[in-house]
């Protein structure tokens, strides 16, 4: 299936995209990006395609933009590829986008291996099916000590129940004696959250015109520049994320304070 699309191909840029490419890392890069990977189903529907051929698309462009990320220098790339909320779709759907990571990482993983890229996950990982685990768990294994960019696949992730299930592990602690009231402030807190390892995003992207977070990383976002494009995620490109990179530099993050 997945020599049908090509996406063994060796991955080159034209020149304009790299000059496009160098231009920006003159500029700080944002360190951490996350994307809301919208749009799959209508993708697929103005091609009078199965909403899950929509979903086969779009992790081609998780592979395009995955690369794209480690070479401009994000340190971070977090990817919103199942939401807890997500198990309501029709059951054929869920079993399918639980095959991507398998499919994706069975051909991609001697890539990522290859461009030092260091795969990680967020979310609940005792729902998942045993295989979608297993392909997961193998590419993290197997990246653990390339120190390049970190592809976070956040699966079967929602940030309400991140916070909860944060708030009675400290109430826990607390009770337990390990952490004291005191000492709980923004930076304790984001510890016990998911994505404790990660710093905040500094870019949020969402893709497909829907102007909305759908449950994701609520406390992380707080400071974050968000871009939002009509664009169809199996549509977004090398230049969408380039685009996005671009206005990013163009604003002045300010955290609440002034310039
Ligand atoms: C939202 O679009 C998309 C998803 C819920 C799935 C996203 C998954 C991928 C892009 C593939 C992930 C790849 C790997 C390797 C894990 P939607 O279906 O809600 O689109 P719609 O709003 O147009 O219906």
């Amino acid at each position: 299936m997945f020599n049908k699309f090509r996406l063994g191909k060796k991955q080159e840029h034209s020149s304009t995209l790299r000059d496009k490419i160098e231009e920006l890392k003159k500029q700080p890069i944002p360190e951490h990006v996350a994307i809301i990977m919208d749009g799959n189903g209508r993708w697929a529907k103005k091609r009078a395609l199965p909403r899950v051929a929509g979903h086969h698309e779009g992790m081609k462009v998780v592979r395009k933009t995955t690369m794209l990320a480690n070479k401009l220098g994000i340190k971070a790339l977090t990817l919103y590829a199942f939401s807890t909320e997500n198990w309501k779709r029709p059951k054929n759907e869920v079993e399918y986008i639980m095959r991507l990571p398998e499919e994706f990482l069975g051909t991609f993983l001697p890539e990522l291996v290859e461009n030092n890229v260091q795969v990680k996950m967020i979310g609940y990982k005792n729902q998942l099916p045993v295989h979608t685990l297993h392909a997961i768990e193998k590419a993290i294994e197997e990246t653990k000590d390339n120190n390049g960019l970190v592809l976070n696949f956040a699966l079967n992730y929602g940030s309400r129940a991140e916070i909860i299930d944060a708030v009675k592990q400290v109430l826990n602690d607390s009770k337990n004696g390990i952490l004291n009231e005191t000492e709980l402030n923004e930076d304790v807190f984001s510890s016990y959250l998911m994505t404790s390892e990660f710093k905040d995003p500094d870019l949020l992207i969402r893709t497909s015109g829907e102007i909305r977070l759908s449950n994701f990383m609520l406390w992380q976002l707080a400071y974050s520049e968000f871009w939002f494009t009509d664009v169809l995620w199996p549509d977004f490109s090398e230049n969408h994320l380039l685009e996005a990179i671009e206005v990013f530099q163009k604003r002045q993050r300010r955290f609440g304070g002034i310039l």
